[in-house]
């Protein structure tokens, strides 16, 4: 298998071992970077560096202040050449993916109609509460994408108009067709956003390039999770708009007028970032950033690659594992990979595997409730609206792929080696002896 283990980078929790209900412990098999990945080391020890420097930003006359500051505008530089933005694209920090799509979603012009696709993961969908929504069915292929939505912008009436194109799917990892779905709605004369969340750590991004207006993502699934996001992209809707948050830093002045406060708000970016900003998880995304663009795509790609595949081929060798796919088998994906198994609770199997062989995937509907729902019909799963899924990134061995299949198959054939049971909608080992990390050990 041609990994490039060499030149990968360390993570945290390269050293993390975790007990099993069956006594000791093992290298924990973090198999669920979909929904966060684990801190690159270079990261931790960067923000390390950082932290003795850590002061106000745009708030202070001390050095540390001013170093703080110029971290914190450096790293809005960095982010931007990272998406491939144009150099006058405004760079906000956000709290993650949903807080940069809501942001955006308050910054539309009255009566923008927003278009987006039942299988969005939930951000996507839901961050446009003002807007007139356009909901898009299910597509059968990505080219039925691009036609479904050709057709909704055909028949839309006119007015200002917003897209929202997702970058790879949170469930089936599937790669939509962004510069496509861009053109299209640029021919009809609507805006694009890009909810690049799965896609940012995994793929290179080229925003201006692929004529895409905004692009959302978070620190928290690019081996960043310092509490940062980001919303990149135009700067007409943005200024235009009420501040995001209303207060200190999004205010250039404040006077008394007629017994009531006159505000004037400050113009991009501060306007959208009230408060004092999070230069640490600023900073951890640009540092990020710039690790993975060193580390080269060919090899973040190649590694997850291999590993995806090794991962399906094993899956497929278990009775009663169905992949679960919005499009054709062949059909190009990121490392996240959702199934079903026939006859179990899935949330059971989720905690067998953690409890009894220390991996961690995830099981649900993964913010994404119409999308699981759609997957799991096609391959008659219906009655079901719960699946697992497992996803790998830069700290991800073949090791960890090949235990969670073996691990698999064996709970499939012989069933669980633990006693569980089910409270409300979780199962818990029963009895459970693991011991809580010593960190959190005496109540804290
Ligand atoms: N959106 C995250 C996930 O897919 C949390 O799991």
């Amino acid at each position: 298998m041609s990994l490039a283990v060499d030149r990968l980078p360390t993570l945290a929790d390269a050293d993390l071992r975790v007990p099993l209900v069956t006594g000791g412990s093992v290298p924990y098999a973090n198999l669920d970077y979909a929904a966060s990945t684990p801190c690159l080391a270079a990261v931790r020890t960067e923000v390390d560096r950082l932290l003795p420097w850590y002061s106000s930003v745009h708030r202070g006359a001390g050095f540390a202040s001013q170093v703080s500051t110029r971290v914190y505008e450096r790293a809005r530089s960095t982010v931007r050449e990272f998406v491939g933005a144009k150099p006058d694209s405004a760079v906000l920090f956000t709290r993650n993916t949903t807080d940069a799509l809501n942001l955006l979603g308050r910054s539309l012009p009255a009566g923008t109609q927003v278009f987006r696709f039942a299988t969005d993961h939930h951000a996507a969908l839901l961050s446009w509460r003002t807007a007139r929504l356009h909901r898009l069915g299910v597509p059968a292929s990505a080219e039925d994408s691009v036609r479904i939505l050709a057709r909704a912008l055909a028949e839309a009436p006119n007015g200002p108009k917003l897209v929202v194109i997702t970058g790879a799917s949170n469930v089936t990892g599937e790669l939509w067709p962004v510069a496509e779905l861009a053109e299209v709605s640029r021919l009809f004369g609507a805006r694009t956003v890009l909810d690049a969340a799965q896609l940012a750590a995994h793929r290179p991004i080229d925003l201006a390039g692929w004529g895409l207006c905004w692009i959302a993502l978070s620190g928290h699934k690019m081996y960043a999770p310092f509490g940062s996001g980001a919303l990149v992209g135009e700067t007409d809707w943005l200024s235009d708009a009420e501040p995001y948050l209303a207060g200190g830093g999004a205010t250039a002045s404040v006077v008394e007028q007629a017994g009531a406060e006159a505000v004037t708000w400050s113009g991009l970016p501060h306007r959208h970032e009230g408060g004092s900003p999070n230069i640490v998880g600023a900073y951890a995304m640009a540092v990020a950033c710039d690790a993975v663009t060193r580390l080269g795509w060919p090899a973040v790609v190649d590694h997850e690659q291999a590993l995806t595949a090794r991962l399906c081929e094993g899956l497929a060798m278990i009775p009663g594992v169905r992949r679960l796919r919005l499009w054709a088998d062949d059909h190009p994906t990121v490392g996240v990979v959702s199934f079903g198994v026939a006859g179990f609770d899935q949330q059971l199997i989720a905690t067998a595997l953690a409890a009894e062989h220390g991996i961690g995937i995830r099981d649900g509907a993964f913010c994404a409730h119409q999308a699981v729902r759609a997957v799991l019909d096609n391959v008659g799963f219906g009655q079901s609206d719960r699946a697992l899924r497992a996803s790998v990134g830069l700290g991800t061995t073949a090791e960890h792929v090949d235990r969670l299949v073996l691990a698999l198959r064996e709970l499939v054939l012989d069933g669980p080696k633990w006693t569980y049971t089910r409270t409300g909608d979780e199962w818990r080992p029963t009895p459970d002896p693991r011991p809580v990390p010593e960190f959190l050990a005496g109540g804290r």
